[in-house]
């Protein structure tokens, strides 16, 4: 498996979409932040995509992410889920986000995510 240590996760960055993605996350995400990922202000329960999610991430590390999502998400049943699942889980998040499509896994160690940081298009 080949990394690009230089790329960000939302311009170059590659990773697989397996189905599974979805699965974990409507099972664990879904009934809070909803299907369409946009939230519920009724609720204040944050969108996860666009604003104000981009605009909280932008210029972050992915180990920043995988950190607030493993220690605070679910926020039912916070940290919860394996690594490898809040590692699917933050592949989703940026693929609703708009990250191109890739062949590579995201990996799960926490140096390698610290190397890939999150930008705006
Ligand atoms: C019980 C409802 C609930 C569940 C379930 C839940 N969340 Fe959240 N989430 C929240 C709330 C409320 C916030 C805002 C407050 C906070 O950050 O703790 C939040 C914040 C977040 C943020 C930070 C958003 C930002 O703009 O920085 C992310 C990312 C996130 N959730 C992802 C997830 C993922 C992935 C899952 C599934 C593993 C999940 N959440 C499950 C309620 C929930």
């Amino acid at each position: 498996m080949q990394h690009d240590m230089n790329s960000t996760a939302l311009t170059a960055f590659r990773h697989t979409f397996a189905s599974g993605l979805l699965e974990a996350f409507s099972e664990t995400c879904e009934h809070c932040h909803g299907a369409g990922l946009d939230g519920d202000t009724g609720r204040e329960i944050p969108p996860l995509v666009s604003d104000p999610f981009m605009r909280n991430w932008n210029g972050k590390n992915l180990k920043e992410l995988f950190e607030t999502l493993s220690r605070s998400m679910p926020a039912d049943n916070r940290g919860s889920l394996s690594a490898r699942t809040y590692t699917d889980l933050i592949a989703y998040l940026l693929r609703a986000n708009e990250a191109p499509a890739g062949t590579s896994a995201l990996p799960d160690s926490l140096a390698e995510l610290e190397a890939i940081s999150i930008e705006k298009p």
